[in-house]
């Protein structure tokens, strides 16, 4: 059993509670909270005994052993930092770092630590149909192309249109389309067909910098991958992989895979079963297995995909010119 401490009191947090209680495996004892109330509420909706406003004490004085980081994006890099000094493994959600200069900075810690874990909770790459997707891939006989799609209004541009600034459509909190919702389709790309050797993002960017809502190239030796990301629009167009003479297609994104479809010809083959209810259970079970298995090697394939994400979505956003204020900090 993991004892759970966890940062972030919005839905994901608790959809990430009950994937760990699901598996069996973790117990939560820890919530931290600015607010009292909250951070209760929550402890006494899962029987969690310990309950923090602040931080250095949440992570000097809580008796846990992992904890889930489910802040707004700039905050994960100076949280990770805490909760390795004070020696937790980290499950941080995605995007999990602003930049290569904060990856770089958590992963020369972590060399100090070589008894902790920390993973990017990519949630959709530990579900079985990613993994269907995968193994059809290596199936085709030559990969032409893919276009993979993410594109999702989010309630919270309604603020943003009525004159307020949440979090995920803030450049201070390192938002925007590409961190928010790109990142499952860079994702998608650097696991399935490796990391692009150009790429280009053209964003629609926001009045204060950030992208609403953009398409990007990466191009690879044979092929090109085009991503059609954003917050401000919806997209029902399936994601589709090509090859010579079969497609995949991918409902209803490629973040949340219900359906694959194998094309060929007249022929159609379903590769996908339902997902769980809850998509974060494969995650949570993997993270577990992982530490107590201590099996460094599949932490570390995740670790490196996740250092190459982390530089895609950067490259990315230097070529739309959006610059956040982790980059500016990491200048001084
Ligand atoms: N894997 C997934 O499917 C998935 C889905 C959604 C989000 N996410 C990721 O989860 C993270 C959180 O996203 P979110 O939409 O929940 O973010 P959010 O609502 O902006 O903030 C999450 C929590 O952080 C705390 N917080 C908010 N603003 C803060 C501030 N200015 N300073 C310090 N703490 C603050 C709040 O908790 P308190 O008020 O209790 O302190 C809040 O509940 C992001 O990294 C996002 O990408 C992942």
């Amino acid at each position: 059993m993991l004892k759970l401490g966890i940062i972030g009191t919005n839905w994901i947090t608790e959809q990430f509670i009950q994937a760990a209680l699901a598996t069996g495996n973790y117990e939560l004892t820890t919530v931290y909270s600015r607010h009292q109330e909250k951070a209760q509420a929550l402890a006494d909706k899962y029987q969690a005994s310990e309950t923090f406003t602040e931080i250095d004490r949440f992570f000097a004085e809580g008796q846990f052993e992992v904890v889930y980081i489910a802040s707004p994006n700039s905050l994960h890099f100076q949280q990770a930092k805490l909760a390795i000094a004070a020696d937790k493994h980290v499950i941080v959600e995605k995007p999990a770092f602003s930049n290569p200069t904060e990856m770089a900075n958590i992963t020369a810690l972590l060399s100090n630590k070589p008894n902790l874990f920390l993973f990017e909770a990519a949630r959709h790459v530990h579900e079985p149909n990613f993994k269907a997707v995968q193994t059809a891939i290596q199936q085709l006989d030559k990969v032409q192309g893919a276009v993979l799609t993410y594109m999702k209004y989010s309630s919270r541009y309604d603020q943003f249109l009525a004159g307020k600034e949440p979090n995920i459509f803030s450049p201070r909190f390192s938002g925007g389309a590409l961190q928010d919702l790109g990142v499952y389709v860079v994702y998608d790309a650097v696991s399935w067909f490796g990391v692009p050797k150009a790429l280009n993002y053209y964003a629609s960017l926001l009045p204060n910098g950030v992208d609403g809502r953009g398409t990007a190239i990466l191009r690879y030796a044979d092929f090109d991958v085009t991503l059609i990301i954003g917050k401000n629009a919806t997209s029902y167009l399936p994601s589709e992989i090509y090859g010579l003479h079969e497609t995949l297609s991918l409902d209803d994104n490629a973040a949340d895979l219900q359906t694959v479809t194998l094309h060929q010809g007249d022929k159609t083959t379903v590769l996908s079963t339902p997902p769980l209810d809850n998509p974060m259970i494969p995650e949570a079970a993997d993270y577990y297995r992982i530490i107590t298995e201590n099996d460094r090697d599949a932490a570390a394939a995740a670790g490196q995909l996740s250092r190459q994400v982390n530089q895609v979505l950067y490259d990315l956003r230097r070529s739309a010119g959006i610059v956040f204020a982790a980059d500016i900090e990491e200048q001084k």
